[in-house]
Order: C-alpha cells, then sequence, then structure tokens
C-alpha cells in the first residue's frame, strides 16, 4: 500500500477524534477502515457507565461497513491519544479477521507522538479461527 493512502486513512481517522467518548478511561480512539471496494468508515471507542459494555473504534467501524453491506477489508487506520500506538485488543483483531485476509494492513498512529506503526493482521493474530474451521 502506498505510503499515501496510510497518511490518508491516519487522517480520516484523526479528523473524527474529537467523537470518541471515553469519559471513564479517557483513552480517545478512532478508527478508519478501507474496504476492498475502495470506500471508507469510520468508528470512534463509546465508553458506558457500565465499563463491560465499552465498544471499540475498530468495531463501530466494522458495524459502520458491514450495515453498509461491505465485507472486505484491506486496511484499517487506528489514531488514540496515548503516549505510543494502541495495537487494536483481541475481539477487535478476530472481528477484523471476520471481513478480512492474513494480509489486511493494521496502521496505528499516536497523536502524542507522532508515531506510527504498521502490523498485518496474520502477525497480530496468527491461526485466527474462522469460517472455514466451522464447515463440516
Ligand atoms: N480501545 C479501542 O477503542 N480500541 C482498541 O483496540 C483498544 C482499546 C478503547 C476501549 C476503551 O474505551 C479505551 O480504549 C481504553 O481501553
Amino acid at each position: 500500500m502506498e505510503s499515501k493512502t496510510i497518511d490518508m486513512l491516519i487522517e480520516e481517522a484523526k479528523k473524527i477524534l474529537p467523537n470518541s467518548y471515553a469519559p471513564y478511561s479517557n483513552v480517545h480512539v478512532a478508527a478508519a477502515l478501507l474496504t476492498e471496494s475502495g470506500k471508507i468508515f469510520h468508528g470512534v471507542n463509546v465508553e458506558n457507565a457500565s465499563y463491560g459494555l465499552t465498544i471499540c473504534a475498530e468495531r463501530v467501524a466494522v458495524a459502520s461497513a458491514v450495515t453498509a453491506g461491505e465485507r472486505r477489508f484491506k486496511a484499517i487506520a487506528i489514531v488514540s491519544d496515548t503516549p505510543e500506538p494502541l495495537p487494536p485488543c483481541g475481539a477487535c483483531r478476530q472481528v477484523l479477521a471476520e471481513f478480512a485476509n492474513e494480509d489486511m494492513l493494521i496502521i496505528s498512529h499516536s497523536i502524542k507522538s507522532g508515531k506510527t506503526a504498521v502490523w498485518r493482521l496474520g502477525e497480530l493474530l496468527p491461526y485466527a479461527f474462522t469460517q472455514k474451521h466451522i464447515e463440516k
């Protein structure tokens, strides 16, 4: 993927970071998801007074894309106000694996340090459990 596409996705996530609802952790996260068809979907983390009901930015973006009929993903940019780029949580890795190959690009950028990390989904979730494992 071209570096200008990576930069564009980071910018897309940055734009919506102020919408992150994180009054409990004060960790603000936004995600911009690029589909195979070239569309971009956004998400922010949405926390709740009942802490366990918090939804991560990545899964909000996935739900938005699937709602629009998109089911194949190419890359996601995660932007956070943490000191280091935030690696996606295990639940989000599993949800991304439902709609992506192991070469999906996971880009993470910290607005605090300006650092960017880039991984492949297969590195973050090796031996992913997917639909093919429940075929009989
Ligand atoms: N969070 C995300 O939005 N994405 C992740 O991959 C990790 C964590 C959010 C959840 C919670 O609102 C805050 O970051 C602190 O865990």
